[in-house]
Formats: C-alpha cells, sequence, structure tokens
C-alpha cells in the first residue's frame, strides 16, 4: 500500500499550488462546497493512480484544492462507499493520501437518516461519537506502523476542541445544531423499522452507510475530525412513509445554504 500512497501522493502534490492543512469529505447532495474554493484545482479521481472510481449517481469524482475562507483545503467531491463493492482499504485510502499531503484536521460530511425522535429533516447534527455496526473494520490487516498504532484509541474520535468550535460558530449563526451520535451501516438498503428501534435502544441520533472508516483511519495516522450529519430522512418506521434517494438529495439540497455557511464560518474561525 505505502507504495501505491506514494504513487498518488507525489501525483496530487505535482498538480497543486497550495499545501492543503484541512481536508474536506462532502456527503450526498453535500459536494456544492467545494464548488466555493477558490483558485481550484481539480483532479479527477479517475486520473489518480491507486484511487479507486466511484460508482454512485450524485456524486461526482474529483479532488478540489485551494482556498476556502483563506484556509489551504482539499476537499473530495464524492466519496467512496463499502456498499459500492470497494473494500475498506480503497474507501480510505484518500485520508491516508490527504495525511501525506500534510492535512492536519479532516471535516467529515454525511446524509443520515434521523433515529433521534426529536430531530427533523434538514436538521444539522453534530457527530460527538460513533457506533460502528458492522463488525467490519478498515484497520483489519498487519498494521503499518509508520502509518499508527495496532490499537488505536477512539475515545476521542471527534476532537473535542473542533466540537466546542461548532457549537460556537452555531450560536453565532443561530443555527439550531442538534448533536448526537452517528451509526455507520453497510447499506445499500436501508434499515428496517425493527433495527431503528434497535439503533435507538443503543445511543444512536442518526445512521448512514459512510464516514466511520475514513473516520477510524483518520485517527490511526492522527488527524483530528469534525462530523456533521445532514439529516435528510427521518429513518425507517418513525414516520408513515418510505424511504428513497431522491428525497435524501433534495433534503440536502434545501440545507445548502445553512451548511455552507456553517462549514465556511467553522474553517474562518480555525485556530483563532
Ligand atoms: Cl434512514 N439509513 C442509512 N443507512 N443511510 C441513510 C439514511 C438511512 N438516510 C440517509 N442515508
Amino acid at each position: 500500500m505505502s507504495n501505491q500512497l506514494n504513487e498518488a501522493t507525489t501525483y496530487i502534490e505535482y498538480q497543486l499550488n497550495n499545501k492543503p492543512t484541512v481536508g474536506l469529505i462532502l456527503g450526498s447532495g453535500l459536494g456544492m462546497l467545494a464548488d466555493e474554493i477558490e483558485d481550484p484545482v481539480k483532479i479527477k479521481y479517475d486520473q489518480i493512480p491507486g484511487f479507486p472510481v466511484s460508482t454512485v449517481a450524485g456524486h461526482a469524482g474529483q479532488l478540489v484544492t485551494g482556498k476556502l475562507q483563506g484556509v489551504d483545503v482539499i476537499a473530495m467531491q464524492g466519496r467512496f462507499h463499502y456498499y459500492e463493492g470497494h473494500g475498506l482499504e480503497a474507501v480510505t485510502f484518500p485520508v491516508r493520501v490527504m495525511k501525506q499531503l500534510g492535512v492536519q484536521k479532516l471535516f467529515v460530511t454525511n446524509a443520515a437518516g434521523g433515529v433521534n425522535e426529536s430531530f427533523n429533516p434538514g436538521d444539522l447534527m453534530l457527530i460527538t461519537d460513533h457506533i460502528n455496526n458492522t463488525s467490519q473494520n478498515p484497520l483489519i490487516g498487519p498494521n503499518d506502523s509508520t502509518q499508527g498504532v495496532r490499537f488505536p484509541d477512539m475515545s476521542t474520535a471527534y476532537d473535542r476542541g473542533l466540537q466546542r468550535l461548532a457549537r460556537g460558530v452555531a450560536k453565532d449563526l443561530d443555527l439550531d445544531l442538534k448533536e448526537g451520535v452517528y451509526v455507520w451501516n453497510t447499506g445499500p438498503t436501508y434499515e428496517t423499522p425493527a433495527e431503528i428501534k434497535m439503533l435507538q435502544k443503543v445511543g444512536g441520533d442518526a445512521v448512514g452507510m459512510s464516514t466511520v472508516p475514513e473516520v477510524i483511519v483518520a485517527r490511526h495516522v492522527g488527524i483530528d475530525v469534525l462530523g456533521i450529519s445532514c439529516i435528510s430522512n427521518m429513518a425507517a418506521g418513525i414516520l408513515d412513509q418510505p424511504l428513497n434517494h431522491e428525497e435524501v438529495i433534495e433534503t440536502t439540497e434545501k440545507v445548502r445554504g445553512a451548511f455552507l455557511q456553517f462549514v465556511k464560518q467553522i474553517l474562518a474561525q480555525l485556530d483563532s
């Protein structure tokens, strides 16, 4: 893997005119944040040696780097999901590349189903912790100790300082920021109502099909993480209506403005 990592890193570095310190992984319907990056350099995933290629509609497939709110960022416009058939090593490869490029903080975003019944579609939720409900882990296999330790601590997977900053920004913006625990299921099926009842009992607030693998690897390599979910719909059984991907995309489009403003303001206030 480290050969591939170096190849991908070298390929990307060669095209960049900045040194990104903050990585952004943009979930379903949230990729427009990358369109706000100034003087962007865009690199299609399929051009990068070792990069997987995205298959889901609504997920562009490129890295976008440049400045956002004065911060050097590298954004993934579209991510890789386990349910697409990618191995978790492939899903998390871009995070390792980001680390090699000098990224120190990672903002991960996603569209998620609301499990907490006090949430509403369109809410933004600060991820305070997660539950890996898959029995999968991207670190299974021999450990490369140049990357990180064999048994990474996950007690503060979501950086407390970044959470504090996000709360402060939400307050400034008069944004009703929810908080909670994100549950990772593999998908691609949405959950059954019985599964959602179970997730409520075990302490889940939102559920989705991404994010946790990238967060695990970010922690492995020592990157600080901020996680934000856009609650795109209520999970199965909470409202008496079927779920579909179109609804997910529609809701994320509705909260686009609030989401953009929130993340941009967090960037603007980093380290201040
Ligand atoms: Cl309800 N479940 C999962 N697993 N992912 C989602 C979702 C629900 N809503 C958006 N993404």
